[in-house]
């Protein structure tokens, strides 16, 4: 038996380009690995079966993530399936933090220690990549430029901790959805090839709070409010209780926000679970390790 723990991810800055030919975008994806985790155990069986503990809403059929993981890893391995997935879950369900890719690179760490197939970092996230694009940076962790559908990944020095508070909202918002709302808004006007920010370069550098909360952009928030207007009000009650940063997270509705020590964080979480905006609240760190073995 084996269980990997895989980290939620950020987006700090999510530029999304034009429509490629092939339906995907072309992105600068600034990922940041944050304390909230998944774990897959990976236990022998006859066959491969999933099992979900947690939320409601994950497949536990052939098109849930880790099941196509483990398959894949499988038949490049040349070796039978045969596996029992037990995926426990604390990243939200269609939340914009990646937990279904999360649980793929679960899958594959999980089955390449049980299978004991070896397979290096490079394979495992070549394999990755084929699933989803969040993937391979579920397995790489830390904080990382992703280029092309994001998965294009080069790891960035960040100095120190940063404290984040996230707000759950009921129900989740499809990613294509998004990004067709996104195509969709911004039909009548050039869209800029995206570029990676300086500004959030130099506040990854000196581990600087206020200056990350500045630079902090998701180009798929106006779709993500457009589609989920009470977001707007959900992002402002974070700033009125005095988040440096409040951001969409990736195609959304969970809501980051950035504060500006631990202690910041304990007293921003409480104010804003007294609101009403947001199913849970929850408090995290970044950056994390990717997946790993425990
Ligand atoms: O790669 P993944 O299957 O996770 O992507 C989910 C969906 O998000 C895609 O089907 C596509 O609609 C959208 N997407 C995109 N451009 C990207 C990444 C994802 O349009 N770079």
């Amino acid at each position: 038996m084996t269980t990997v723990r895989v980290p939620a991810k950020v987006n700090l800055q999510l530029g999304v380009g034009p429509v490629r030919d092939d339906g995907y975008h072309d992105l600068v994806n600034v990922f940041h690995a944050v304390s909230l985790f998944d774990e897959v155990t990976a236990t022998p069986a006859p066959t491969l079966t999933i099992t979900v503990e947690g939320p409601a809403g994950v497949p536990t059929g052939p098109d849930n993530l880790a099941a196509r993981a483990a398959l894949l890893l499988a038949s490049h391995a040349g070796v039978e399936p045969r596996v029992a997935l037990h995926i426990r879950k604390d990243i939200p369900v269609a939340g914009g933090m990646a937990g279904g890719s999360a649980d793929a690179a679960a899958a594959l760490v999980a089955c390449d220690a049980l299978w004991e197939t070896g397979l290096s970092r490079e394979t495992l996230l070549g394999l990755g990549a084929r699933i989803g694009s969040d993937v391979p940076f579920a397995l790489l962790g830390g904080t990382a430029v992703g280029l092309g559908r994001g998965e294009r990944l080069t790891s960035l020095e960040a100095a120190g901790e940063f404290h984040w508070v996230f707000g759950y909202a009921d129900g989740g918002l499809s990613t294509p959805a998004v990004y067709a709302e996104c195509d969709r808004l911004r039909a009548h006007e050039p869209v800029p090839w995206p570029v990676v920010s300086d500004d959030l370069m130099a506040a990854l550098k000196t581990g600087d709070p206020v200056a990350l909360g500045r630079a902090l952009q998701n180009d798929l928030q106006p779709a993500a409010l457009s589609l989920r207007p009470s977001l707007a009000a959900a992002l402002e009650a974070g700033t009125a209780a005095g988040a440096v940063g409040a951001l969409v997270s990736g195609s959304g509705p969970t809501c980051a926000f950035l504060a500006s020590s631990a202690s910041h964080a304990s007293s921003l979480a409480s104010a804003l679970s007294d609101t009403a905006h947001f199913a849970s609240v929850r408090q995290a760190r970044g950056p994390v390790l990717g997946a790993v073995v425990v």
